[in-house]
C-alpha cells in the first residue's frame, strides 16, 4: 500500500505537518500598498535582489519536488508581485508536473491578469486569488500606492473566470478609516459570481507598515456590517488549517470569508512553510530569519539531502506568533490595562528586523 502523506510527513514541535508551500517568486511589485511596500521606504533607491539571487524555475522545481516527498500538497505562489517574473507560466507548468502536488494556486494584485490569465491556465494552474482591496477608484489609489486603475484589476478578474481559474478569491485588506466603507460595496458587487470575497485584518507583518492595533477592524465588525444588509451562516471549512473562516449568504448566493488572524489567530493548524525568492525557507510569516536552501541546491545537494535539511527545520519549528500576539492581549485585558502592542515585550516581538512580506511570500 502507498504510505500515506501524512505517514511520511515531518511533525513541528507543535505536532504540525508540512502541507503547503508559500513561494515568493520576485521581492518586486507594480504597487506600493502602504501596508506591505510603504512608497517611503521601497522608494527608487530600495535594493531589491538582484536577478543572480533569485531562484531559478528549474531550482524552485526541483525544490518543490523536495517538498511534496515531505508532505506538501498544495502550492502557491506569490512574491511580491509573481506575474512581475517573467514566464512565470513556465513555473506553473514545472510545478504542475509534480505528481503530488494536489492544488497550485497564485496570489496576483491583478494588474497584469488580463494578459496572463489564459498562459497560466494552459500550463496547469487551478486558481487565482487576486487583492482588491476597493472599487472606488480613489480608495483603490491610496490602497495601492501607484495610483493603479481598479478598471485594469477587474478586467483581469474577469479574464481569470473565463480561463477556468475558479473558485476566484478576491483578498481584501481592510484598514479603519481608509478603505473600511468598502466593505458592503464589495459584497454587493461579487454576491452571486461564484467569486469568494475574503476581508483580511490588517497585520503588523514586516517592520516597515506602522502598523498599530487601531488601524485594525476585528473581523467580528466586519461580519456584523455584512450581515446587517445580507443574512449569512457560517460553513465548514474546506481544508483543516484553512486561514479564512467562510460564511455563506442564507440566501444561496454564495460565500464570504474572512482571515481574522489578529483577533482569532490560525497558528493551532498552520501547516504553511515559505520559500523567499531568494531560496531561504520561512516556518512562519512573523520570522526574522531563514534557512538558506539557495546554497545547498547550487552546491549540488542531492534531494535527500535537501529532504533532511528541510525537515530537520521542520522538525525544530515552534512558531505561533499571532497566538502570542493574542495571549499578550489577553494578559494586558485581564491585568485590567488596554493592550498596547506597539509596546509588546521583545519576548512576543521578534527582538531583531522581522523578513517583509514582499520577500518572504505573503
Ligand atoms: P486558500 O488556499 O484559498 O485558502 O488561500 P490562502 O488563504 O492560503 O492564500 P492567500 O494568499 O489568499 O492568503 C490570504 C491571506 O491570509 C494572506 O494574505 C495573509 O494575509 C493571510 N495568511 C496566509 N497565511 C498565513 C499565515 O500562515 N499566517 C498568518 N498570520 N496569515 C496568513
Ligand atoms: N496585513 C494583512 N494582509 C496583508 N497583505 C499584505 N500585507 C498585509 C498586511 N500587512 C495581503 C495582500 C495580499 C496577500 C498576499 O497579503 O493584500 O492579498
Ligand atoms: Fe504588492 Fe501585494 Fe504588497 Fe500590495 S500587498 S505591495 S500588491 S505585494
Ligand atoms: Fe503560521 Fe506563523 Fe501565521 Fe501562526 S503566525 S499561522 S505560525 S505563519
Amino acid at each position: 500500500m502507498e504510505p500515506t502523506a501524512e505517514a511520511n510527513s515531518a511533525r513541528d514541535k507543535l505536532g504540525r505537518h508540512l502541507r503547503d508551500l508559500r513561494i515568493s517568486v520576485t521581492d518586486r511589485c507594480n504597487f506600493r500598498c502602504p501596508y506591505c511596500m510603504p512608497k517611503e521606504v521601497f522608494g527608487p533607491g530600495h535594493a531589491f535582489l538582484d536577478r543572480s539571487s533569485l531562484l531559478t524555475f528549474e531550482e524552485l522545481a526541483e525544490l518543490v519536488a523536495v517538498f511534496a516527498s515531505l508532505g506538501v500538497r498544495k502550492v502557491r505562489l506569490t512574491g511580491g508581485e509573481p506575474l512581475l517574473r517573467r514566464e512565470i507560466e513556465s513555473l506553473v507548468a514545472k510545478i504542475a508536473l509534480v505528481p503530488e502536488i494536489e492544488d497550485l494556486a497564485l496570489t496576483t494584485n491583478g494588474m497584469l491578469l488580463a494578459a496572463k490569465a489564459q498562459a497560466l491556465a494552459s500550463a496547469g494552474l487551478k486558481r487565482v486569488t487576486v487583492s482588491l482591496d476597493a472599487l472606488d477608484q480613489e480608495h483603490f489609489a491610496a490602497m495601492n500606492g501607484v495610483g493603479a486603475r481598479v478598471d485594469k484589476v477587474l478586467a483581469g478578474i474577469e479574464a481569470a473566470a473565463l480561463a477556468g481559474l475558479a473558485p476566484i478569491k478576491i483578498n481584501c485588506v481592510i484598514r479603519r478609516g481608509v478603505n473600511d466603507t468598502e466593505i458592503l460595496a464589495l459584497v454587493r458587487r461579487f454576491r452571486g459570481t461564484g467569486h469568494i470575497v475574503r476581508f483580511i485584518e490588517y497585520m503588523d507583518v514586516g517592520t516597515t507598515n506602522g502598523w498599530k492595533p487601531e488601524d485594525v477592524v476585528p473581523a467580528s465588525e466586519i461580519l456584523e456590517k455584512i450581515s446587517s444588509e445580507f443574512p449569512i451562516e457560517p460553513i465548514d471549512p474546506t481544508l483543516p488549517g484553512e486561514v479564512a473562516t467562510r460564511y455563506r449568504f442564507s440566501d444561496g448566493s454564495g460565500e464570504i470569508g474572512v482571515i481574522a488572524s489578529i483577533t482569532q489567530p490560525f497558528c493551532k493548524e498552520c501547516t504553511r512553510a515559505r520559500l523567499s525568492a531568494d531560496g531561504h525557507l520561512f516556518t512562519c510569516l512573523f520570522a526574522s530569519n531563514g534557512t538558506d536552501l539557495r546554497d545547498m541546491v547550487r552546491s549540488g545537494a542531492t534531494a535527500s539531502q535537501l529532504a533532511q535539511r528541510i525537515a530537520s527545520v521542520w522538525k525544530a519549528r515552534d512558531d505561533r506568533y499571532s497566538e502570542l500576539r493574542d495571549e499578550l492581549i489577553e494578559m494586558t485585558a485581564r491585568q485590567g490595562q488596554p493592550a498596547n502592542l506597539s509596546a509588546t515585550p521583545v519576548a512576543v516581538r521578534p527582538p531583531r528586523r522581522r523578513a517583509e512580506m514582499s520577500y518572504l511570500g505573503g
